[in-house]
């Protein structure tokens, strides 16, 4: 397997396995089911114009895969193009409610995942896990439901943490605490999307209600001080998806991106793709706008580090890809700094 690299070894806390199919393959699975995808694909890209828009879009390519060998290849092909940008590891959101739209079952969906995976695994050496996401505008008890399938012994080797997504604009946060508290229960890794369309209230009100262990994007904490340092103070872990945020509007460069403002804060940063093709980004990419603004080679593996760190897997799979990680960063020359912070002798201009 060739790797292409000027970075260090990546890891992905935050991609929705639906969001990482690429035009072409959707496109190929349309045709199959007599499925007209044509107006939300064009030139190759996805076409989409606000966050909403971009819901239904998603919604659209999701219902073209169908099959458990539909989702097998849809994880195999993501993890392979993932593991040739340098991946080592990836969580991926997937959601049994976009199953279920396909005629699919949960369980069957899993299934075909876990094969997509495993082929990868062997053939590009990176490791994965799932994260079950319940969607949060269709509601309490829809996402109560996603956690329960999340928290039933069957796939707990390779599902092994929940979460939320969807619109966060939707419904009350506190309504959504009994699902997160099944899942808790249950042993699951929590991480819920939060703070990247609504403010730092609703990241005050997410981390009282939910106590996750991290949270999907939190952007938004960055407008209160306070907000900040009690993130810091708690250790809970943000998945940073900047070339989402970009492109969904939120700020309209990296320069006023908030990534600098949260790492100088102490807050435990990842750096991830959300929905690569939708957003016109990857992995890679977003470790190449970090670099653009100024974190050098040791900085980028320290995201890299935090990620394995906050990682849902067991103890024994952590140290493996902490040994690779820190192998492998010799091998680059960004080893003399991973520290999560702007390095002193690392940074750059
Ligand atoms: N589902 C897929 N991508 C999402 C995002 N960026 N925010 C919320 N829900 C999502
Ligand atoms: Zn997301």
């Amino acid at each position: 397997m060739t790797v292409r690299s000027s970075h260090p070894p990546l890891a992905e806390l935050h991609c929705h396995i639906e969001g990482a199919a690429e035009p072409a393959l959707a496109s190929e699975m349309a045709e199959r089911y007599g499925v007209d995808l044509s107006g939300y694909i064009s030139d190759n890209g996805y076409v989409w114009s606000d966050f909403s828009s971009f819901l239904e879009a998603y919604d659209a390519v999701a219902a073209c895969f169908r099959t458990e060998d539909d989702y097998a290849r849809l994880g195999e092909t993501y993890l392979t193009a993932l593991a040739n940008d340098g991946a080592i590891y990836a969580e991926l959101f997937v959601s049994p409610d976009h199953a279920r739209s396909s005629g699919l079952a949960p369980g069957a969906y899993i299934e075909g995942l876990s094969r997509g995976i495993e082929r990868a695994r062997v053939t590009c050496g990176i490791e994965a896990r799932m994260i079950v996401v319940g969607v949060r505008h269709l509601g309490a008890e829809a996402v109560r439901e996603a956690a329960c399938f999340a928290a039933s012994p069957r796939h707990r080797t390779i599902v092994t943490g929940f979460g939320m997504a969807g619109d966060e604009r939707f419904g009350a946060i506190e309504d959504y605490a009994p699902a997160f508290d099944i899942a808790r229960d249950a042993g699951l890794g929590l991480t819920v999307h939060s703070g990247e369309l609504c403010g730092p209230d609703q990241v005050r009100r997410t981390l009282t209600a939910i106590r996750p262990d991290r949270l999907g994007h939190g952007v938004r904490a960055s407008e209160d001080r306070s907000l900040l340092g009690e993130i810091a103070e708690a250790g809970i872990v943000l998945e940073i998806c900047p070339g989402s945020n970009l492109a969904l509007g939120l700020y309209p460069d990296m320069a006023r991106h908030p990534l600098k403002a949260l790492v100088e804060a102490g807050v435990k940063v990842t750096l991830n793709s959300d929905d690569p093709p939708f957003f016109h980004t990857s992995l890679a990419a977003e470790y190449e706008r970090a670099a653009e603004i100024g974190f050098g080679q040791a900085e980028q593996l320290a995201f890299t580090r935090t990620a394995i760190e906050a990682a849902f897997v067991d103890e024994a799979t952590r140290k493996r890809l902490l040994d690779r990680l820190m192998l492998q960063a010799i091998g680059c020359g960004a080893a003399a700094n991973p520290t999560n912070g702007l390095g002193a002798d690392d940074r750059q201009g």
